[in-house]
């Protein structure tokens, strides 16, 4: 068997010709750029997260960048960042010309609840990520804020549609941030992110930061940029969401055959929590000390598998602080990501399952 790590090319026929006729039906429309599929897009998520507003933007990088500026965030200020996390989140701190300071994560690879330890008087922010499509616990860490005056800024690139106590994650925080990267469960056919806020004001600076600082055309009241998204990318999501929910049944049925597979396995650790409401299933990352040695038999198998991260963000040359972060980098180093994803066979994760047991010496 050969089995990738993720192969987008395996969409369903039926989604696929849906794609081709949304494209099709953009060409003839002659609109690249805005328009009624953009506006189709913010309803959309507005409605499945129930949130008040939702600005589309290029990428997810930018939807953090977008954040901070919209926050007034900048030189001088300190922005609380786990120290295991996609680079972006660290990125977009530094592009804005604030500091990021890392804080160890939990096993989980979540923001450690003790990350107020790193305030000072320069703080202005932290930003929980829910790596892997775990959500951090966000109302002890909103009350901690709050008491503290900063802003939260939620990354939640990887949690799309995930809930904790039925809210989403991304609607938490003063801003919540979405990648429509194309590995992730919801995903374009490129790239694409969104901001999340409940704060009118607040939807409205993203708004004007993301279009040139402009309401209307030629009417420039800020500095802005440009971070639109394109209309091709917002019509393709909306065809992805229709199959969003069904997809999702799928990575969490997946997730369970592998949990129960797997469980027998002593040397390694299985993620927690990945049936329940608040983790979306984006990820299936287990932990060993065999971790590279397991890499390597997998890919002899034809199994792809994938790390997330092998090095955490203050180890990394242009972001390089000491300090010890042991967990984070204790899961950098013992990490592995099996595939998880809605293109995957019951069978197939029988034989990932088999050969995992077959490394540990546990069948032959
Ligand atoms: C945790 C996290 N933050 C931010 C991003 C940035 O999103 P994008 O790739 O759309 O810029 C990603 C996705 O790659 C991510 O996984």
């Amino acid at each position: 068997m050969n089995i990738p790590f993720l192969d987008l090319s395996r969409i369903s026929p039926v989604l696929k010709n849906r794609l081709e006729r949304k494209f099709s039906e953009l060409l003839e429309s002659g609109i690249f750029s805005g328009g009624e599929e953009v506006e189709k897009l913010e309803v959309h998520i507005q409605q499945l997260l129930k949130t008040r507003f939702t600005i589309p933007c290029a990428n997810g990088t930018d939807a953090l960048e977008l954040a901070l500026r919209a926050l007034q965030i900048g030189p001088g200020d300190e922005v609380i960042v786990p120290a295991l996390t996609w680079v972006s989140t660290a990125e977009a701190v530094v592009l804005v010309g604030a500091k990021p300071i890392f804080w160890d994560t939990d096993e989980e690879g979540l923001l450690r609840p003790d990350w107020d330890k790193a305030v000072t008087e320069r703080t202005k922010a932290v930003i929980p990520v829910h790596l892997y499509g775990k959500m951090v616990k966000m109302e002890q860490l909103l009350e901690k804020a709050k008491k503290l005056r900063l802003f939260v800024i939620e990354d939640a690139a990887q949690a799309f549609g995930t809930t904790q106590d039925d809210k989403a994650a991304g609607t938490w925080g003063d801003i919540g941030c979405l990648s429509f990267y194309p590995t992730k469960n919801l995903g374009a056919l490129g790239e694409a992110g969104m901001c999340l806020t409940q704060d009118e004001n607040l939807a409205q600076k993203i708004r004007l930061l993301s279009n040139h600082g402009q309401p209307i055309r030629d009417q420039h009241e800020l500095i802005g940029r440009n971070s639109r998204v394109d209309s091709l990318q917002a019509g393709f999501i909306n065809v992805m969401l229709e199959e969003f929910e069904s997809n999702q049944k799928k990575r969490k049925a997946l997730a369970k055959q592998y949990i129960k597979e797997l469980s027998g396995v002593s040397e390694l650790i299985l993620p927690k929590g990945l049936l329940e409401e608040d983790h979306n299933a984006h990820l299936f990352v287990v932990q060993t000390k065999k971790r590279d040695q397991l890499q390597v038999f997998l890919a002899k198998n034809g199994i792809g598998t994938a790390i997330h991260y092998p090095r955490i963000i203050p180890d990394m040359k242009p972001y390089r602080v000491d300090g010890d972060f042991v967990t984070a980098r204790k899961l950098a180093h013992e990490g592995l990501s099996l595939p998880l994803n809605p293109y995957l066979k019951a069978e197939e994760v029988d034989w990932i399952a088999d050969k995992v047991e077959e490394f540990f010496g546990l069948i032959a």
